[in-house]
């Protein structure tokens, strides 16, 4: 098997700082700007729609330095298992971090031979598609990639976007009108809820997995309806209870769709996603995904019928309006989709180390939810101190993101640990290790009942 670990290929700047491991007692603590946050500058009064920009600006100014640096900090390498990343508060590079936050989590975004077909279809075709994908910018390349993904998927026909988020708006809002009815779990990625708005459906959100609240929901209605979840959820690391959300969907006559950015390429026995994980494929209307988590690039596409591939093409506006993907990211998906395919142990050996990041987690009282997957979030809980945390973390040698609201509700900060076929066990027990040292110097982040997990794949 290829190594998945390739040497850094980032060149270093010259002139910055190197840290490593500094003294995290010497971090700023942060003031009463912590009081706010975004929701505080979403709506204002006044005539300007400018009005807003001078008191964001002046408490961004204070609340950066103290914390919200950490969103969007520059990588300097791939995303590896180890990164540099250049802490941005004082602007110095943190070497060789564990790395806890990328989705790649197949580590095929530099896979050599992703590689080589990206940069041999660059030289080819170019840049880019230059073209929406109706007129000019349909590639050879992009027909053979939505051939192959509905070949994977065994399902009829696909359409590829420009971006999962995408996705997501251009199928919901694509067939979805005003008057109809869509039912989303309630943590559904924000881009499906966009989705939603965008389609001027009534929206109705059903708690967390639970079947009976979806009965009650689409009991209530009758006309055009849509049960969306997905197959992972992104920030909590759980499995969508399919078989009873399609049971009660179908029994309602709702179509389902499901979105398995988290899920496809990882669960099922061909790794197809959860819908087969389940055995429930051919009761799902809509299968997305995207292909910037486990084959590590960018963009999205939905399979299902020819028929609903046909009208989604002339009605998925957010892919009718916007650029076909580069030819070099779907060359690279092209060959990242064939390994997947083809190397089970890339699945296996990512699930072996789920197993062994869990058990250290857990095993250490750490809280990680409900998450049976990759996917695991250690929950802080406290939307003010996690920055202090996070702080802590990359200079102590992990790269992990703070979440926060509107990512997740508030008070429902966390950290998403995102576990890869990549990393060594070792990284994985000294990442783990490192995380348990600094949530316990806080006391934060710690369960009392320790919950018991068998894998979900
Ligand atoms: C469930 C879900 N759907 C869609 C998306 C959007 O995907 P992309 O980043 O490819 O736009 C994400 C991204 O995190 C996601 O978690």
């Amino acid at each position: 098997m290829e190594p998945l670990n390739e040497p850094p290929a980032a060149p270093r700047v010259p002139g910055l700082k190197k840290v490593r491991r500094a003294e995290p007692e010497k971090r700023p603590v942060s003031g009463n700007h912590s009081d706010y946050d975004y929701t505080n500058f979403f709506s204002g009064s006044g005539d300007d729609p400018f009005d807003l920009l001078g008191p964001f600006d002046d408490w961004f100014t204070e609340a950066r330095p103290a914390g919200y640096y950490l969103f969007g900090q520059a990588m300097q390498t791939r995303p590896q298992t180890r990164v540099d990343i250049i802490e941005s508060k004082e602007n110095t590079r943190l070497e060789d971090l564990i790395n806890f936050a990328s989705y790649n989590y197949l580590g095929l975004s530099y896979h050599p031979e992703v590689i080589q077909a990206s940069v041999e279809a660059t030289r080819k075709y170019g840049c880019g598609s230059a073209g929406s994908p109706i007129l000019s910018g349909t590639l050879d390349l992009h027909e053979e990639l939505a051939d192959k993904i509905a070949t994977f998927k065994k399902l009829e026909s696909a359409l590829l976007f420009p971006t999962g988020y995408s996705a997501n708006l251009g199928v919901i809002a694509g067939i979805m009108r005003a008057g109809d009815l869509v039912v989303a779990d309630q943590f559904a990625h924000a881009s499906i809820v966009d989705a939603i708005i965008l389609s001027k459906a009534k929206t109705r959100f059903f708690r967390h997995n639970d079947a009976h609240d979806l009965e009650r929901k689409l009991a209530r209605f009758s006309g055009k309806k849509l049960v969306v979840v997905e197959g992972v959820y992104s920030m909590d690391g759980d499995v969508a209870n399919l078989g009873d959300i399609v049971e009660v969907s179908k029994r309602h006559n709702a179509r389902v769709m499901i979105d398995e950015a988290h899920s496809a390429f990882l669960y099922g026995e061909n790794g197809r996603g959860v819908a087969e994980h389940f055995g429930v494929e051919d009761q799902v209307d809509i299968h997305l995904g995207t292909f910037s988590k486990s084959l590590g690039a960018m963009g999205g596409y939905v399979a299902g019928s020819k028929k609903l591939i046909n009208y989604l093409r002339g009605f998925a506006r957010p892919r009718v309006f916007s650029c076909a993907l580069a030819p070099g990211v779907v060359a690279g998906l092209i060959r990242a989709l064939e390994i997947a395919q083809s190397d089970r142990s890339l699945r296996e050996r990512m699930w072996r180390n789920v197993d062994f990041a869990q058990a250290k987690l857990r095993g250490a009282d750490i809280d990680v939810g409900d998450s049976t997957s990759q996917v695991i979030p250690v929950m802080i809980r406290d939307d003010v101190r996690i920055f202090r945390l996070a702080e802590e973390l990359i200079h102590e040698g992990v790269y992990v993101n703070p979440v926060r609201y509107p990512a997740v509700g508030k008070h429902r900060s966390r950290f998403r640990i995102s576990i890869s076929a990549a990393h060594s066990e070792q990284e994985l027990a000294e990442g783990c290790e490192i995380i348990t040292r600094v949530l316990k110097r806080h006391g934060l982040g710690l369960c009392h009942k320790r919950a018991t997990y068998s894998a979900s794949r």
